[in-house]
């Protein structure tokens, strides 16, 4: 490869070290650091029409770029109100589904060449549907799908070696919110002072993700906890939920760990039954509007003794105690939250791994880019 790994023992460190400047460049594309209260002018300037006509978004992705999605769909309704529905590529492609008039189709994909991804789109473009407006959210400019789509929208993360995706993924949500603030801007469903203010928090982002990064040696003390576990739970409500299913995925494709996902609103239908003491629970706790329904429900699994694994805000009020680990996380503005609370379930699963002696960069049975079906 020729990219170095330098003084770090894996792609992937790097790359999760490499996210705050990986950040910073993308949100060049779209804030000038003068003005940081408006969108630069070129900003998707050539396509300010075709999104002033998007009545409703449509997501597709696979893997880790399913969970950027994810986190899209609760930023479009909840700050733009834009109706937008969100899919894996492999059932979208065979269900025949419908794709509402107007609609902007967003393909997330750091390669840009997932076969499943690349059909969804195929599909949608066969049906046809008046006024629909494509979008490629990709890291290679000179992929497939960015030569299928009718918008660009680029991810400056740089090359991503190790197959686990981590700057990839962080840099898509950040594309993502600026493509939001684009069009509510565009469309005039978000007014001046919101849309300054998500300006403001977003530029603080690179500094926040360096100090997710300093907590690299507490997380690293949790993960000797996990060595000899078989089975793993990740919990979080809101736009945490994507991010508690995307630490699972981590865990489970680096370290060879079951884990799921889940919105922790949901333990009582069906994961609660599972909770002992062998079976960790991780929890995402930023300081937001679901904080006391989310320690409502780590009550629940404390109660039935699990032990829990809790990276919480600094000012969540939530301290330790027997089988209550906490590594604090410094206050986020909670729209971004999910961006900053990225890195630590990366660097969660990555200490895991290397513990465990699994090989962190080409995990078995996986690959970078799926290119077949
Ligand atoms: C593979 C990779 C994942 C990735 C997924 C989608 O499974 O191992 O890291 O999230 O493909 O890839 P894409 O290039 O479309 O984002």
């Amino acid at each position: 490869h020729n990219a170095d790994k330098g003084e770090f023992k894996h792609y992937m460190l790097k790359e999760i070290y490499e996210q705050p400047d990986a950040v910073a460049r993308t949100l060049e594309m779209a804030i000038d650091n003068r003005q940081a209260s408006a969108l630069r002018d070129d900003f998707l300037a050539r396509n300010e029409a075709q999104l002033s006509g998007v009545q409703h978004v449509q997501i597709i992705a696979c893997g880790t770029s399913y969970h950027a999605g994810m986190v899209a769909k609760y930023w479009f309704e909840s700050l733009m109100r834009l109706s937008c529905s969100v899919e894996v590529a492999s059932e979208f492609r065979y269900r025949n589904p419908v794709v509402l008039d107007n609609s902007l189709v967003i393909c997330i994909s750091q390669s840009g060449e997932t076969a499943d991804t690349l059909s969804a789109l195929r599909e949608i473009k066969k049906q046809n549907p008046a006024g629909l407006v494509s979008l490629a959210l990709c890291n290679v400019p000179t992929s497939t799908l960015v030569r299928e789509t009718d918008i660009f929208l680029p991810t400056l993360a740089g090359p991503e070696i190790g197959v686990a995706s981590t700057k990839a993924f962080t840099t898509q949500l950040v594309a993502l919110m600026l493509l939001v603030l684009k069009t509510g801007a565009v469309q005039q469903r978000i007014d001046s002072a919101n849309l300054s203010t998500l300006l403001g928090e977003l530029q603080k982002l690179p500094g926040q993700l360096y100090a997710s990064l300093h907590l690299d040696a507490p997380i690293k003390a949790m993960a000797e906890h996990f060595e000899d576990k078989k089975s793993c739970l990740f919990l979080g409500r809101g736009l945490q939920f994507p991010i508690a299913l995307e630490g699972a995925l981590k865990l489970k494709e680096i370290s060879y760990i079951h884990a799921e996902g889940y919105a922790a609103g949901e333990l009582k239908h069906g994961p609660l039954a599972l909770v002992d003491k062998d079976m960790p629970i991780v929890v995402l706790a930023p300081k937001d509007s679901m904080l006391d329904k989310l320690k409502a429900n780590m009550q629940e699994v404390h109660a039935r003794h699990g032990e829990l694994f809790v990276f919480a805000s600094e000012d969540s009020h939530i301290n330790a105690e027997e089988r209550l680990h906490v590594v604090y996380v410094k206050a986020v503005c909670e729209t971004l939250a999910p961006i900053v609370y990225s890195v630590p379930i990366q660097l969660l699963s990555y200490h895991v791994a290397v513990m465990r002696g699994t090989d962190v960069d080409q995990p078995r049975n996986l690959a970078k880019s799926v290119t077949v079906e």
